[in-house]
């Protein structure tokens, strides 16, 4: 079968697609015939080097797909051979990737497989960010970074969806049409206005109640001076390479708390990850949540499809199709 590996920490051109026996699955595991592999931020983050914690060259590249089960490595498998599921694995940019069958997901029935492809990942961290741990509310008010991109556009819906005010960054008109339609009520394209004036415009001068910041440097500190008293700021990525840093003194002096947040740190909560299914279910078989997954590229195609989301050009997901 087919694969990418990363060969050494750098560039796109790392990346290398190999040929490499197909894998068993172990005890507990599936093998998943992939239909497609999910791209990530962390993905990017990864080859360069740059990820806490990271795996180190060579590597197989990603960790999320979604496919038919193809092979089961125990006898109590839950999981029928073909059934559709989507979740995390190793080696995802592959024809076929192993899977703890307990770490999987029925696929749901309205999406394909590249929109299914965006939930293990994207839409977990989109709403346990704003919900679980940001406690997002109706009526309160919320500033997303990166609002256009494959976890912004999550947290666009579900902020709609829970009846919150909207101020959404991205970097070109086009970006700030897309998150307006999906119901950003505020979007703000910061190349050509600054976004902290806007918030104080927008909150007469109050602030937010909840930031989700995914950048880093400059838009972190900023973002930070966006929170009213008692506001919380959410720190989940630095797509800049740009440390950021906060003092003491300035949270108690401004009664502001800011979390980090990373999903594997939700994976074992059992409450938590059933009511963002359960409520991904109502969403989508009541026409609320519309998951964007327009940029299909050839798994040989994987370097293209990164440089493609480091570019910035890229609008809610990018996938990988194998055999495409
Ligand atoms: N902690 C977690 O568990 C977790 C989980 C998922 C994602 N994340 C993080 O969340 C962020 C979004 O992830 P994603 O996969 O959905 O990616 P993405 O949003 O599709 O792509 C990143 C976006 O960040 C914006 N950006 C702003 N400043 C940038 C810079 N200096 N360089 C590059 N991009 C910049 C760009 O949008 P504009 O051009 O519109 O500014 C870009 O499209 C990433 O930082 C990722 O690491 C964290």
């Amino acid at each position: 079968m087919k694969t990418v590996v990363v060969t050494r920490f750098g560039g796109p051109e790392v990346l290398e697609v190999r040929d490499v026996p197909i894998p068993e699955p172990g005890p507990g595991q599936v093998r998943i015939k992939v239909h497609a592999s999910g791209l990530n931020y962390a993905d990017i983050m990864q080859r360069e080097g740059l990820y806490p914690n990271g795996p180190k060259p060579p590597f197989g590249a990603g960790f999320e797909v979604a496919g038919t089960i193809d092979a089961a490595g125990s006898p109590d498998c839950p999981w029928p051979i073909g059934t559709g599921v989507m979740g995390f694995c190793e080696n995802g940019y592959s024809e076929f990737a192993i899977a703890p069958a307990a770490r999987l997901m029925p696929k749901p029935e309205e999406l394909d497989f590249a929109q299914a492809a965006a939930i293990p990942c994207q839409y977990l961290t989109a709403y346990h960010a704003l919900l679980t741990l940001g406690g997002l509310r109706e009526g309160q008010t919320v500033l997303l970074q990166a609002a256009a991109g494959g976890l912004g556009v999550f947290m666009v819906q579900i902020a709609r969806n829970l009846g919150a005010t909207i101020i959404g960054t991205c970097s070109t008109d086009e970006k700030c049409d897309l998150i307006q339609s999906l119901g950003c009520t505020h979007p703000v394209n910061y190349t050509k206005r600054d976004f902290a004036a806007e918030v104080k415009q927008i909150t007469k001068g109050a602030g937010c109640d909840l930031v989700v910041e995914s950048v880093g440097g400059n838009v972190f500190d900023k973002s930070l001076r966006c929170l009213k008293s008692r506001g919380r700021l959410i720190t989940l990525g630095a797509a800049s390479r740009q440390p950021a840093s906060v003092s003491a003194i300035q949270l108690l002096a401004a009664n502001w708390t800011v979390s980090g947040f990373h999903l594997s740190g939700y994976a074992n909560d059992m409450e938590a990850m059933g009511k963002a299914i359960g409520d991904l279910a109502t969403w989508l078989s009541s026409g609320k949540l519309t998951v964007l997954a327009q940029h299909r590229f050839a798994l040989e195609q994987a370097a293209d499809a990164q440089q493609f989301i480091s570019d910035r050009k890229s609008t809610g997901k990018v996938v990988l199709i194998p055999g495409s």
